[in-house]
């Protein structure tokens, strides 16, 4: 084999394709006959090593032999972008129908081409191949190369592009396909999925987040079962019933050890990830855009390109694959002008004045944000024209002149006169029916003529598969982003899709109306971002609802959920954090009891739960502020002292389990540790307790911040630190025994440790 001369992949004379950086290595080959067939996906392998097993060929007399050849099934090769119809009876990666009328394709390799970086996907968010921002694929540098393969089927003159981009410092491989009709006819895309990997036969289980409106990012686990289990979003947003991510281990992998394949899509609308294990046992994950409801008609020259697939490999159990993510993200898919960058304290308007805000509401939320050491004001939903309650005016993004006598600039101005950022909340792709803009444009909604439609809080989609739709929503942002004085922007959006189809297509094209919509809000998001860079833009789709790498490509964070009880978001940031970097999420301390469910907690549990994110604040009303002064304005000291290691920090989840959750991060310096104890229900006379920390400096010592201890870093690793506890006969004036623990249900402790 001789090995060309890049120094992530690598081709040989024979066609064996090695993908390879320090960690990991991805592996395929093309077989005699044509077909990508897949090698190994896993732990490093020289290219220039002899590979110990390939894909067989023994006879078996129950199989279909492709094209008559001997002991050559497809239906138990693994394979690189399968295809229905020619032995393979396993879901395929593409499923198209040609011109005649029938859908079986056999694409054979054509060529390849080894570029240096990644190129950007045309009109959809792809991951970046560098670490100095998004140059469009022109840059030139070592952080990542790509192999584009072409294949070609010969009777129906379609071609397919593979990208397969491999990372220097990621264990992460970026996949995506072009199909293009480079025949004389019509073809039809039933299917076209980014990214299928198949597994050798082994025991797995499966990891995936399931939810629902705030209860997000819930973590389900399963044996993979015979046939297929799939996740997938027909709303029109990935949708927080299956984030678009799922992770294949091996049987027994827990937080540290154990093989674990991650795969996310870049996508935010409809998708399907699936797992499949057949009668050989082979394991198939396929990830893209929902073939349900999916089709696109794919005229002669035209291309069709599908979102991004993101796979991990990580031998070190679950914690190994989350920190392959969090660096990826950070790195690779936030937008670069924020990596790294502390977010600012907020106080949000929305459980402080919900609909009723005003300009002397919002001025008098700011007097008090200041006092309180808050550096950013949030005027959240209630502030455009006829805005009251949430029956009306989605679409009309005017300031409200009752509430707002000279614009929300206006207001606006004055608030970061008293030394305030400030922020507004918009939800651009919606509109009620109760405004102007439906009034204006009854054709603008996502809907179906002569349907009655669904509504989801009074509101519908805006059909942003329509330009003009797309340059009025671009033109109403920029009015008020262009006054330069909003430094942040909530973009929520609380519906689903229903009744899905556009005025602006013809009935042929009804079913590309989800996907279309997709590149239409990209459109919309890139352009504004693009325009106004230095806005820190958050996604919220009434909490988790669309929370994924595609929107995170454009927006720095995201609202992972409207939960803001902190024992109700333990399992959510648990969850999320298996993909998520603390980068990436916002939080607030809210109101009690609880608005969502009830529920009572202290001041200072829902200070060291919100902890654990980025973007952290308030939304309390004066009262509350006032009720609990001086706990906030310690809250808020630490959440400033801290915005930097929240940013850039290693998150780690150490303990979730038996009635308590424990939590660590250290910052990127390595000099401080924090770890958060939370103990759910109170329990007398429970075992002592200790967490083992991780990826601490084994040969350095740590002291903790509010006391004289002093700790090995090896001890810490190896024998643990004592957590809390609840001693039946404390006292509740017994405050210089600082491991117990106050009685009662719904306890903290954020313990701090500093480098010595
Ligand atoms: C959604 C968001 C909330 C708030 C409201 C305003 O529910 O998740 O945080 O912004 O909308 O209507």
């Amino acid at each position: 084999m001789s090995a060309s001369n890049k120094s992530l992949v690598f081709v040989s004379e024979d066609l064996v394709f090695n993908l390879s950086n320090e960690n990991v290595s991805y592996i395929f080959r093309v077989s005699p006959e044509g077909i990508l067939e897949h090698i190994h996906f896993g732990g490093a392998i020289a290219p220039t090593h002899g590979l110990a097993a390939g894909p067989r060929r023994e006879f078996r007399c129950t199989v279909l032999e492709f094209q008559g050849i001997k002991n050559y099934s497809l239906d138990d090769t693994p394979q690189e972008y399968p295809l229905f119809g020619t032995s393979d009876t396993r879901q395929p990666a593409l499923h198209v129908v040609n011109s005649d009328g029938n859908s079986t394709n056999t694409f054979l390799y054509k060529s390849h081409e080894v570029v240096l970086d990644k190129p950007l996907l045309n009109g959809l968010p792809s991951a970046r191949g560098n670490t100095l921002g998004n140059k469009g694929g022109d840059q030139k540098s070592n952080d990542s190369e790509t192999l584009l393969l072409t294949l070609v089927d010969q009777t129906s003159e379609l071609e397919v592009t593979l990208r397969y981009t491999i990372y220097a410092d990621h264990d992460v491989i970026a996949r995506s396909a072009t199909i293009r009709n480079c025949g004389s006819k019509e073809v039809l895309l039933h299917n076209a999925l980014s990214s299928s990997l198949d597994l050798p036969q082994s025991e797995y289980e499966l990891v995936h987040l399931r939810g629902s409106w705030s209860r997000e990012f819930e973590q389900e686990r399963m044996d993979v079962p015979h046939g297929r289990f799939v996740i997938d979003s027909t709303r029109g947003t990935s949708s927080n019933a299956h984030n678009p991510f799922l992770a294949v281990l091996s049987r027994g992998a827990d937080e540290r050890k154990g093989d674990v394949y991650g795969t996310a899509l870049m996508y935010s609308g409809n998708f399907a990830i699936s797992v499949e294990k057949n009668e050989f046992e082979s394991v198939r994950v396929s990830a893209g855009i929902n073939p349900f409801n999916f089709q696109w008609r794919l005229q002669p020259e035209e291309e069709f390109v599908t979102p991004e697939s993101l796979q991990v490999f990580s031998s070190e159990g679950l914690s190994g694959m989350s920190h392959v993510w969090h660096g990826f993200v950070n790195g690779m898919i936030s937008p670069p002008q924020f990596d790294g960058v502390p977010r600012p304290t907020y106080l949000n308007s929305w459980e402080a004045a919900y609909f009723d805000v005003s300009h002397d509401v919002v001025l008098g939320l700011a007097d008090k944000a200041k006092s309180l050491g808050v550096e950013m004001l949030v005027l959240d939903d209630g502030w455009f024209a006829g805005r009251d309650d949430d029956t009306s005016s989605l679409g009309d993004w005017f300031s409200d002149p009752k509430k707002f006598p000279n614009g929300v600039e206006e207001t606006a101005r004055l608030v970061k006169q008293k030394g305030l950022k400030f922020g507004l909340w918009f939800e651009p792709e919606m509109v009620n029916k109760e405004s102007q803009l439906y009034r204006d444009h009854p054709d603008w909604l996502i809907h179906v003529p002569n349907r009655t439609l669904s509504t989801g809080r009074y509101q519908h989609t805006l059909d942003l598969s329509r330009t003009e739709v797309v340059d009025y929503l671009y033109a109403r942002l920029d009015s008020f982003l262009s006054s330069g004085l909003i430094d942040y922007v909530k973009w929520d959006m609380n519906r689903v899709m229903t009744e899905v189809g556009s005025a602006g297509l013809p009935a042929e094209r009804q079913l590309e109306v989800p996907h279309r919509y997709m590149l239409g809000l990209y459109s919309l998001v890139e352009r504004i971002t693009t325009k106004h860079p230095s806005v820190l833009f958050e996604n919220c789709a009434s909490g988790g609802n669309r929370f994924d790498l595609g929107m995170l490509r454009y927006m720095s964070q995201g609202w992972v959920s409207d939960m803001c009880d902190p024992i109700g978001r333990l399992s959510i940031i648990n969850g999320a954090s298996l993909l998520f970097p603390l980068s990436t999420l916002a939080s607030y301390i809210g109101p009690v009891p609880n608005h969502q469910n009830g529920r009572q907690t202290s001041v200072k549990m829902r200070t060291e739960v919100g902890f654990f994110a980025s973007a952290r604040g308030l939304s309390l009303n004066e009262e509350d502020l006032n009720a609990s002064e001086d706990e906030i304005k310690d809250a808020i000291k630490l959440y400033k002292a801290s915005a930097q290691d929240m940013v850039d920090g290693d998150f780690s989840r150490i303990k979730y389990q038996d009635n308590e959750v424990c939590w660590q991060l250290i910052s990127k310096d390595g000099r401080r540790v924090y770890v958060g104890y939370y103990h759910i229900l109170s329990a007398p006379n429970l075992p002592y307790r200790r967490a083992k920390l991780v990826g601490l400096d084994s040969s350095a010592q740590y002291k903790l911040e509010h006391g004289n201890q002093v700790f090995g870093g090896d001890a810490l690793m190896t024998l643990g630190i004592d957590l809390p506890y609840v001693d039946a006969m404390q006292h509740q004036d017994d405050t210089d025994y600082t491991n117990h623990l106050e009685k009662g249900d719904f306890t903290s402790r954020l313990i701090v440790l500093e480098r010595t």
